[in-house]
């Protein structure tokens, strides 16, 4: 197993949840961790953690669907730590409804964060990594796009688009770049919160959540796991879901 120490990878969406619980794992296993999301008091509260802990950490305010702020965190990481290791896709959303419900606004917001989002960093990082001739691309999907359900229609959409152009882009990426895609099940984070719109929709999935969900660092030390590996290997998919979840 290669170590982390070093390594310099950006979370997107590392504010809360998932992100954040990626960013104090990696940074406490040596690697030197960009923090961006819309939520700088938080970002801030996490990188002050990260380096009263002895670790390295910077933050940039970022909005993903902005496809200059993917642009501007990746020079960012170049400019203050030297290169760019890895990318962690992680931002998302999921304010879920019927289709009946005609939540038109809320398809388009799940295609620009949790779709075009991850394209912007793709756009933004490849051409780092093909300079360096090395760098490693961490896609956030979910189980819901293994397992289709109702009112998940576009967001599971959104995160098998992520998941199919994963698969094109390894197979483009020849012998140096990697590509993985993380599918969380039930995590104890905010999403929800984006759920809000919708109260009887954030309230059954809360109650599934409470039931079942698991902690984000699960999640995290699957990131981890296949960031460690030694350059040649390629940890291609992975599914991290709570031991009860059907
Ligand atoms: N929790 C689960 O059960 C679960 C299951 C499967 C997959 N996932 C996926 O895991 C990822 C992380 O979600 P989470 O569960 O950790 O939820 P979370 O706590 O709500 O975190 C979502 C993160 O995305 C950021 N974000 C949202 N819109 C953004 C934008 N336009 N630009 C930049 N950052 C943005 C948020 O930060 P700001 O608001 O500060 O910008 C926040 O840091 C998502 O892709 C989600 O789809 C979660």
């Amino acid at each position: 197993m290669e170590n982390l120490t070093g390594k310099v990878v950006i979370v997107t969406g590392a504010s809360s949840g998932i992100g954040e619980a990626t960013a104090l794992l990696l940074a406490g296993r040596g690697a030197k961790v960009v923090l961006g999301a819309r939520r700088m008091d938080k970002l801030e509260a996490t990188v002050a953690r990260i380096v009263a802990g002895g670790g390295q950490a910077a933050t940039l305010a970022l909005d993903v669907t902005r496809r200059e702020d993917l642009t501007r965190v990746v020079a960012f990481a170049v400019e203050r730590f030297g290169r760019l290791d890895v990318l962690v896709s992680n931002a998302g959303i999921a304010p879920i409804s019927r289709f009946d419900d005609l939540r038109v606004e809320d398809w388009e917001a799940m295609i620009d964060v949790n779709l075009k989002g991850v394209l912007y960093g793709i756009a933004a990082a490849l051409p780092v990594f093909r300079r360096q001739g090395a760098g490693h691309f961490v896609n956030v999907v979910s189980t819901s796009g293994l397992k289709i359900v109702p009112l998940q229609g576009v967001y599971a959409g959104t995160k098998n688009a992520v998941r199919t152009i994963s698969e094109a882009l390894r197979q483009e990426a020849g012998d140096k770049l990697r590509v993985t895609v993380v599918s969380p099940g039930f995590v104890r984070t905010n999403l929800s919160d984006s759920m809000s719109h919708v109260p009887e929709v954030k309230a059954m999935i809360d109650a599934q959540s409470d039931k079942m969900a698991i902690p984000p660092d699960a999640i995290a030390r699957a990131i981890a796991f296949a960031v460690e590996q030694p350059a040649e290997v390629d940890v291609g998919d992975i599914v991290v879901r709570p031991t009860a979840q059907s």
